[in-house]
């Protein structure tokens, strides 16, 4: 667990939903202190602020004054990220976390990136937590117990439901998600959530060459696609294909080839027990299978919770602004792609992708 010697001081900019959920991890964290909040909706800024001791001001830099805070943590809309982070930075703020995606346009996502750099401001993006399945997956791709990866393949299910269905989920909400409805906030479910998977198979093989995507939805009114599959090239030669589907019920389904051995993961979010994560893998020339249950622990994945872990420890960041345009330019060709039906060469990038 990490430890500080002085409490860090985090403002938040946006108290939505992700909002609340990162000021109840902060208050989880030791040393590490919510003091302000910022919102232009100041109903939601002024009751987040109160719940949790801080403080809350219309004006963005006189609340940084009245705080004096070490950390800028942004769970704004989409939209609302390149202002913010430039406002922060601006404000002289030295660390900047920031929610994905890191922006809807390559441009402001370039200067976002150039401004924290010449700024040498430390930045994160807040992609979810490395599930602990992929983490396993991640290390045993890395060791080379696999061998090279000819082909592997990710699928995430989210159970929000989809267009044609307007429902309460079985979640208790509506099913028409809010980054479907309003995709010139949320740059559409290819840029806002299918980000996710491709930050976790870049983590798995590295950098990527083309990328042919396909785009599927319910209804053809609906003003987003719901499902983004795509197949991904990568320089390592692996051949990597996602599914990101908004519909039908949670889960998390993953497979590697590898010359060594092949491996299959699974997370059943419908089912509630210790062992809904499981893992198994086929060494080439083997009968047997190594078969191992995970244990779901979401406080050892947090984002932010490695972020605070990287200032104090004065580390690498665990993905930079430039890890997260480099993201950003992936999923804008995959929706490109699959709304124009070609597969698109991408330029070489210019971070390592698989780094942490
Ligand atoms: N990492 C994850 O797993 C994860 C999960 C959910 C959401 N998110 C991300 O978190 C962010 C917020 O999502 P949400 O579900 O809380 O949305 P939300 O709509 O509930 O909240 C967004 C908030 O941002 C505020 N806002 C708008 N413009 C602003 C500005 N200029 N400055 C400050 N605040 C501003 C809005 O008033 C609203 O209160 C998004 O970027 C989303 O992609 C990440």
């Amino acid at each position: 667990m990490i430890t500080s010697p002085n409490p860090l001081k985090v403002v938040l900019l946006g108290a939505g939903m992700a909002g609340e959920n990162l000021a109840k991890e902060i208050r989880q964290l030791p040393n590490v202190q919510l003091v302000g909040v910022y919102d232009p909706n100041l109903k939601a800024a002024s009751h987040l602020a109160d719940i949790h001791s801080a403080k809350f001001h219309a004006d963005f830099d006189t609340l940084v004054k009245q705080t004096r805070p070490d950390i800028a943590a942004i769970t704004s809309s989409n939209d609302a990220h390149p202002v913010n982070v430039r406002q922060s930075i601006e404000a002289g703020i030295e660390n900047v976390f920031c929610e994905k995606p890191l922006a809807l346009q390559m441009q402001d996502a370039q200067q976002m990136v150039d401004l924290a750099e010449q700024n040498q401001v430390r930045t994160s993006m807040g992609f979810a937590g490395i599930h602990v399945g992929y983490a396993k997956v991640i290390d045993l791709i890395h060791s080379g117990e696999l061998g090279r990866i000819i082909n592997f393949y990710v699928h995430t299910y989210r159970g929000y439901g989809f267009w044609e269905q307007e429902r309460i989920n079985a979640r208790g909400m509506i099913s028409r998600h809010s980054a479907v409805k309003f995709p010139a906030q949320s740059g559409g479910w290819a840029i806002h959530h299918a980000c996710h998977l491709v930050y976790v198979m870049t983590r798995m093989a590295g950098n990527i060459q083309s990328v042919l995507g396909h785009l599927g939805t319910s209804h053809p009114n609906c003003p987003s696609e719901e499902v983004v599959h795509a197949t991904l090239n990568f320089a390592n030669g692996a051949v990597g294909t996602m599914t990101d589907s908004i519909g039908s019920f949670r889960g998390i389904r993953c497979g590697v080839i590898g010359t060594r051995g092949t491996l299959l993961m699974s997370d059943d979010y419908t089912k509630h027990d210790d062992d809904r994560i499981e893992l198994r893998v086929r060494y080439e020339g083997e009968s047997n299978d190594l078969v191992k249950q995970l244990s779901y622990d979401k406080q050892a994945i947090s984002r932010f919770c490695e972020f605070v872990d990287a200032i104090v420890h004065n580390a690498p960041s665990p993905i930079t602004f430039r890890q997260g345009m480099e993201n950003l330019r992936i999923c804008q060709a995959i929706q490109q792609s699959g709304m124009r039906n070609e597969l698109i060469h991408l330029d070489p990038a210019t971070v390592d992708m698989a780094r942490v």
